[in-house]
């Protein structure tokens, strides 16, 4: 008898397996994808779906983009690791095109989301204590409610979502938390110890909460006024996804240090990376700061090619036209099952009628007539394809949902959809 003798198809098997040795740290849809090109999924039943969530915006050029995949072939029949030992021929050119694309100076190259805001912090913490004077261990750093940052332990220290911080104390101190979007609440957080801010210009989990107009200009102008380094996680955010390179630019805002991931691995490798000025990152010396994996060749090669493809600035125009169309056709849908529409370019959180359904009960809808997105609290769906999807499917993708949302209200008296 084997964990797989009931099982019938190729999609219970797959997830059969999964949920019997794969730790259970997330909530899949019951799809299970066997291969992918541009923003479309093909599931191991031969089943197509319309991918509208790239993999929470890692996917942004689309799956397995030719340029993307051709210099990783490419960097695959050469070197890809030496580790930060050596140097490599790939590293200092993929960190001088991203400090140009963030007209800054310097590049810390990690891995993953959360080590690159893990990093951010030590740097912000060293800069207190080595520039601005602050004593050691008493420098604070405020943060916004309902934030999502990642989750490491230091991280989930300043969360305000109790499923992620249940459990897993003690904290991490040094982190004060002011509500988004408001300036003033701010202002009054900051001390002659604060060394930073750290803020998502755009709040991704929390269900694309833009926030007001002159919120970023004066964090920017109170960081600059109280000598705080303005932190921008915009691993989310960035790289094209919200119609600009940054969503920082929607505002004219030049943080002092970019926090990037997701899309600038190019859907390939996890790259991630702190960019700022010399007298900022300049603050580490050998040894206060490492990773084996940070900066490899293979990464490095695959970051070159996602930052020339950005300064070509097609995929920002896409999301900006192809952003208009989806924003159109959801806030259509006000009234009939959506509650609100938010966020920028092909960027969208919509939050559904809750007396008609879940946002789980509607994504699964949803993945049965093929389009593919996720729900984030509880009754608000993330829109979020790769920036490569069409006006067509984008038209197509929205048919289904109001389809799913018409079906849902007319269940609503009663029976569950
Ligand atoms: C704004 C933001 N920061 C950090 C992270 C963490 O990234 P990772 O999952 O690669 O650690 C995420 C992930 O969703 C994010 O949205």
């Amino acid at each position: 008898m084997t964990i797989l003798d009931s099982v019938t198809t190729a999609t219970d098997a797959a997830i059969t397996v999964d949920e019997h040795y794969v730790a259970h740290n997330y909530s899949p849809l019951p799809v299970v994808a066997a291969s992918a090109e541009g923003a479309w999924i093909t599931d191991v039943e031969g089943r197509r779906y319309l991918d509208c969530l790239a993999a929470y915006s890692a996917v942004n050029f689309g799956h397995r983009n030719p340029e993307i995949t051709a210099a990783a072939h490419a960097q695959l029949d050469t070197v890809t690791l030496v580790s930060r030992a050596f140097h490599s021929d790939r590293l200092g050119p993929f960190s001088e095109a991203l400090a140009e694309l963030c007209g800054k100076d310097m590049v810390l190259p990690m891995n993953s989301g959360a080590e690159a805001v893990e990093s951010g912090i030590k740097v912000a913490r060293k800069w207190g204590t080595d520039v601005k004077g602050v004593p050691a261990g008493a420098g604070n750093i405020v943060v916004a409610h309902n934030n999502f940052h990642g989750r490491t332990t230091t991280i989930i220290s300043f969360s305000d979502d109790e499923t992620a911080r249940r459990g897993f104390g003690p904290y991490t101190p040094g982190f004060r938390a002011v509500p988004f979007g408001d300036a003033d609440a701010m202002a009054a957080a900051v001390d002659d110890d604060t060394v930073a801010v750290l803020i998502e210009p755009i709040q991704g989990e929390a269900g694309i909460i833009v926030p007001p107009d002159d919120y970023l200009p004066r964090v920017r102008a109170l960081c600059t006024e109280r000598n705080v380094l303005m932190i921008a996680d915009e691993i989310q955010s960035g790289l094209a996804r919200t119609g600009r390179t940054f969503a920082c630019d929607h505002w004219g805002v030049v943080p002092d240090i970019y926090l990037l991931g997701k899309a600038l691995g190019g859907g390939v490798v996890p790259v991630s990376a702190v960019v700022a000025n010399r007298e900022i990152l300049g603050v580490l010396h050998p040894g206060e700061h490492g990773s084996t994996f940070g900066g490899n060749p293979l990464a490095a090669a695959i970051g070159i090619t996602v930052v020339g493809m950005l300064q070509r600035g097609e995929f920002q125009s896409r999301s900006t036209e192809l952003g208009e169309r989806l924003h159109a056709r959801l806030r259509a849908l006000t009234g009939h099952g959506v509650v609100a529409v938010r966020g920028m370019g092909l960027w969208a959180g919509v939050d559904i009628d809750p007396s008609l359904a879940t946002g789980k009960q509607i994504t699964l809808k949803l993945a049965e007539r093929g389009v593919l997105v996720k729900d984030t609290h509880g009754s608000t769906l993330r829109f979020a394809p790769p920036l490569v999807i069409t006006a067509e499917e984008i038209d197509w993708a929205i048919d289904q949902f109001a389809d799913v949302l018409a079906d849902a209200s007319s269940h609503s008296n009663g029976s569950s959809i």
